[in-house]
Parts: C-alpha cells; sequence; structure tokens
C-alpha cells in the first residue's frame, strides 16, 4: 500500500472582492480532482508553471489548506475524517521545506533553539538529548555543530536551507513535501541541497514530494514526476519515460524548454507563449485547448480521456506519441 493516497482532491478559494455574505462568491479551483500516490522512500516531482496550484496541493495533504472534497490518505487513514490522534500521528511523522529558508525560520532564535524547539514539541527524544541531538542533526546536513549559536541572519541562503533541512528530519518524518525548496538558491548550492536530499532519502527511506518548476532538479532527483496544470494532473509518470517520450503537449512544451546545452542554467519560469488562463474563469473542455498547438474541435467541448501506458498516464484526446518535441511547439503563439 502507498505511504500516500490523494483521491479526487479539490481545494478551492474565495476570490478576492467576490461577493460578500456569500452573495455571488467565486471559487478559485486552485486544486481540480487531484489523485496520486506516492511510496514509502520514493521521489515524486510535482512541476508546472506559477498558479497551477502545486503549493495548494502541497499544503492541502499536510493540513495546512482546508480540503474541500476528495481524499488525503497517510498509510491508509483518511486524515480528513481521522482522529485527533491520527492527526497528531501526522504532524510527527511529516514535515514541510520551503522556498524561502529566510522567512521560514525565525529570526530572533538561534539555530540551535530553533531545532531543540521542535524536539522539545515532538518529544522524540528525552529533554536531556536535545543538545546532543541539535548537534548531530546539523552534522547531517553538513553544517559545523558550532553554527547553532547563530541566527538566521548571519548564515548564507545554502546554509539557513541546511537549517530548513535539519529542521524537517527533527521529526523523523516518512514524507516531507518541498516546495520550491532550492528554486531561492545559486545554483552551485542548489547542487549541494539537491545531493544532500538525495542522499538524507536514502539513507532514511524517505517519501518526498518535490515541487518545483526546474524539470532539470526534477530529473536528477526524482522517481517518477506529476505535471499539473490548473489544478489537474495532466501527465504522471516514471521520470525517465515521461522525459523521454512526454503524451501531454503540455509536457512536451515544458521539456522542451530545458536548456541542452548546459545542464545546470535555470530553467526560464515561463517556458509557453501566453499565460494560463485564470482558474476563476476555467476554460471548457481540456483546459489546455486555447494555448495547446494540436487542439481539435472536440478539445474545446469535452474533458480529454484519461489514457494509461503501463505506469505512466496522461489526459488528452490524443492517442499516438507525440513527435519529438520541436522549437516550433514554443514559437506557436496562443489561438
Ligand atoms: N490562500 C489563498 N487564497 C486565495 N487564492 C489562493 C490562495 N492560495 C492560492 N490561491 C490561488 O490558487 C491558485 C494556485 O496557487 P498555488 O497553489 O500557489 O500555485 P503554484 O504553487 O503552482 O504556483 C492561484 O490562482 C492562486 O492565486
Ligand atoms: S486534449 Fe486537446 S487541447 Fe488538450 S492537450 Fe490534448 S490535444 Fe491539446
Ligand atoms: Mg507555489
Amino acid at each position: 500500500m502507498s505511504l500516500l493516497q490523494i483521491k479526487d482532491l479539490e481545494v478551492r478559494f474565495a476570490a478576492s472582492g467576490s461577493g460578500m455574505f456569500g452573495l455571488n462568491k467565486r471559487w478559485v479551483k486552485a486544486v481540480n480532482g487531484v489523485s496520486l500516490n506516492l511510496a514509502a522512500g520514493e521521489t515524486l516531482g510535482l512541476v508546472g508553471e506559477s498558479g497551477s496550484g502545486k503549493s495548494s496541493l502541497g499544503r492541502a495533504i499536510l493540513h495546512l489548506n482546508p480540503i474541500s472534497a476528495g481524499q488525503v490518505l497517510f498509510d491508509g487513514i483518511d486524515m480528513a475524517r481521522g482522529s485527533t490522534i491520527d492527526i497528531a500521528r501526522l504532524r510527527h511523522e511529516t514535515a514541510m521545506i520551503f522556498q524561502d529558508p529566510y522567512a521560514a525560520l525565525n529570526p530572533r532564535h538561534t539555530v540551535g533553539e530553533t531545532l531543540a524547539e521542535v524536539l522539545r514539541v515532538q518529544r522524540k527524544v528525552a529533554p536531556q538529548q536535545i543538545a546532543r541531538r541539535v548537534d548531530e542533526l546539523l552534522e547531517l546536513v553538513g553544517l559545523r555543530p558550532e553554527l547553532a549559536v547563530r541566527k538566521p541572519g548571519s548564515l548564507s541562503g545554502g546554509q539557513c536551507q541546511r537549517v530548513g533541512i535539519a529542521r524537517a528530519l527533527a521529526v523523523e518524518p516518512r514524507l516531507i513535501i518541498a516546495d520550491e525548496c532550492v528554486a531561492a538558491l545559486d545554483v552551485s548550492i542548489q547542487g549541494q541541497i539537491i545531493n544532500l536530499l538525495l542522499e538524507l532519502q536514502q539513507r532514511m527511506n524517505l517519501a518526498i514530494l518535490f515541487i518545483a518548476h526546474d524539470l532539470a532538479i526534477v530529473r536528477r532527483l526524482c522517481d517518477r514526476v506529476a505535471v499539473m496544470y490548473l489544478g489537474k494532473i495532466v501527465e504522471e509518470g516514471p521520470v525517465e519515460a515521461v522525459f523521454t517520450s512526454p503524451r501531454h503537449p503540455y509536457t512536451a512544451a515544458l521539456i522542451q524548454a530545458i536548456p541542452e546545452i548546459d545542464p545546470h542554467r535555470p530553467l526560464p519560469t515561463e517556458p509557453l507563449p501566453g499565460e494560463p488562463p485564470s482558474p476563476l474563469n476555467l476554460p471548457t473542455g481540456c483546459a489546455f485547448h486555447p494555448r495547446c498547438r494540436y487542439a481539435q474541435t472536440l478539445c474545446s467541448v469535452v474533458l480529454p480521456p484519461t489514457r494509461f501506458l503501463h505506469e505512466h498516464r496522461y489526459s488528452c484526446v490524443l492517442e499516438e506519441p507525440l513527435l519529438q518535441p520541436t522549437p516550433a511547439i514554443l514559437e506557436q503563439p496562443p489561438l
């Protein structure tokens, strides 16, 4: 059984400025019927343009966002309907790593105080063991224990993100949700943090949901990848299958934008022409149709079927493999 099972999950927010007192209230469907599984020790990449709902999905899994419909099962237990004890267990077995390492840490607390506080709340070690465990955690993420007396403001971005990872590991989690956790770092530091996550994941059999818009990093770090567009997963499968043979035109365009000449160059954040439509006003049929070069008349009318190829699935009317994506995909203006 998968460690994490997400079934038909929906997350919606009241749009700002929409009718007060419930009149004419408009909703943003940030997550619009997502189903995904994550096994123990597995790394799943979640990619898609800004606004596609990645953070809302990640936060809903940890119950940091309200769930409007669907289920999130952790170890087979539905957390939305779980008892207080189950929710407490979820808190003890999951952790999040955030994008901005400085904003995620309390600037007034030393690194040691921040880590000690998690250990105290989690009660995973005896009070007299806390100081030693703080040192161990710092060493685990490649930091000198002397750093424990420093405050976040005196650390580099890379050091801060290592502290963020140490804090996540203090919980001894089985699942980590990392939301754009290397996006704010220099490329060389990104590589170090990715290597650290890979090493820790193998050593601790961690399941990681790795949210990123950089596909090159996802290819290096993840076992599987899910591609999100306007609240839905449009394609999902083993990294190699999806990267070498993308089936959904959106995935193909994202992959096409990975710079091949210099694998260390970060991806442009807007790899496709035009903006995704507003989730307040979702296009009918396939939500990608206004930007899809393969769109057929049918695409604007009906939801595309989900097709399965072994462990690889995608939602599109196209049955045949896409031709090798060409630069033309990117040059097409929105229809
Ligand atoms: N707390 C919120 N209140 C209202 N709308 C939100 C909230 N959080 C996210 N959204 C909206 O939900 C959509 C998805 O956002 P988000 O999950 O942050 O996407 P991503 O992480 O892929 O950039 C966006 O349209 C965003 O404006
Ligand atoms: S269903 Fe149609 S519009 Fe949507 S991705 Fe496939 S071809 Fe393009
Ligand atoms: Mg986000």
